[in-house]
C-alpha cells in the first residue's frame, strides 16, 4: 500500500471484477447498437480504458475535459467545457463515463449541455458514488461502488493531481491533506 494513504477501501481485484460486471452488463443492454463512450479527462482514463476492453460492441472513443467553477475539492452548479467532444452526438447512442459522482453537480449540468444535442440515447457510467454528498438530484445508470463520505484517490481518481496511478482505491492518510 502506498504510504499516504490510511486504508484500502476497494482493491485492485474487486475493481476489476466489477468492471468485467459492467461492461458485460453494457454489452448485453446495446446489443445490435453502435456506441460512443466518452470519457471525462483526466479522471476516468484508468477506469475508461479498463472498461472499454470489456465491451464487446461496435465502439467508438470520444474525451472532454470539463471544470467545474470553483476549485477545491468541492465543485459548484456551472460547468465550463475545456475540451468538447470532436464529434456530433446526434443520433449516437452516447455513455459517459466518469470517475466519481459526488455533489453531483458536473455530471447533471454536463447531461442537461449533452442533451440538447439530441442523441439517439445518453447514460452515465461511474466508477464510483458518494450519494452521502449529493447537492442535486443525480443518479448514475452504471455504477461501479458506492463508497462512504470520505475523499478517495487511486484508480484514475487524485488529490492535487497526486495518486491516480494506484491500481487501487483508497483513503488518504488526513496528514496529507490538512497540511
Ligand atoms: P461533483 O460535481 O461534485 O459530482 O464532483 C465531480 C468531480 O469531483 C469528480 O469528477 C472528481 O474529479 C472530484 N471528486 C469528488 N469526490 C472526489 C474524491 O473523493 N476523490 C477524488 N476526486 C473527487
Ligand atoms: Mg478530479
Amino acid at each position: 500500500m502506498h504510504e499516504d494513504l490510511a486504508k484500502i477501501l476497494i482493491s485492485k481485484e474487486d475493481i476489476e471484477k466489477r468492471v468485467k460486471e459492467i461492461g458485460a452488463q453494457i454489452t448485453s443492454d446495446y446489443q445490435g447498437e453502435s456506441v460512443l463512450m466518452v470519457g471525462i479527462l483526466r479522471g476516468a482514463v484508468v477506469f475508461f480504458s479498463e472498461l472499454v476492453k470489456n465491451v464487446d460492441l461496435d465502439v467508438r472513443f470520444d474525451f472532454m475535459v470539463v471544470s467545474s467553477y470553483g476549485s477545491g475539492s468541492t465543485s459548484s452548479g456551472e460547468v465550463r467545457i475545456i475540451k468538447d467532444i470532436s464529434q456530433p452526438i446526434e443520433g449516437k447512442n452516447v455513455l459517459i463515463i466518469e470517475d466519481i459522482i459526488d455533489t453531483g453537480n458536473t455530471l447533471k449540468n454536463l447531461k442537461r449541455m449533452l442533451l440538447t444535442r439530441n442523441p439517439k440515447s445518453l447514460k452515465i457510467v461511474s466508477l464510483l458514488d458518494k450519494p452521502s454528498r449529493r447537492k442535486v438530484e443525480m443518479e448514475g445508470d452504471y455504477v461501479g461502488f458506492v463508497v462512504p463520505n470520505e475523499f478517495v484517490v487511486g484508480y484514475g481518481l487524485d488529490y492535487d493531481e497526486k495518486y491516480r496511478n494506484l491500481p487501487e482505491i483508497g483513503v488518504l492518510k488526513e496528514e496529507i491533506y490538512t497540511k
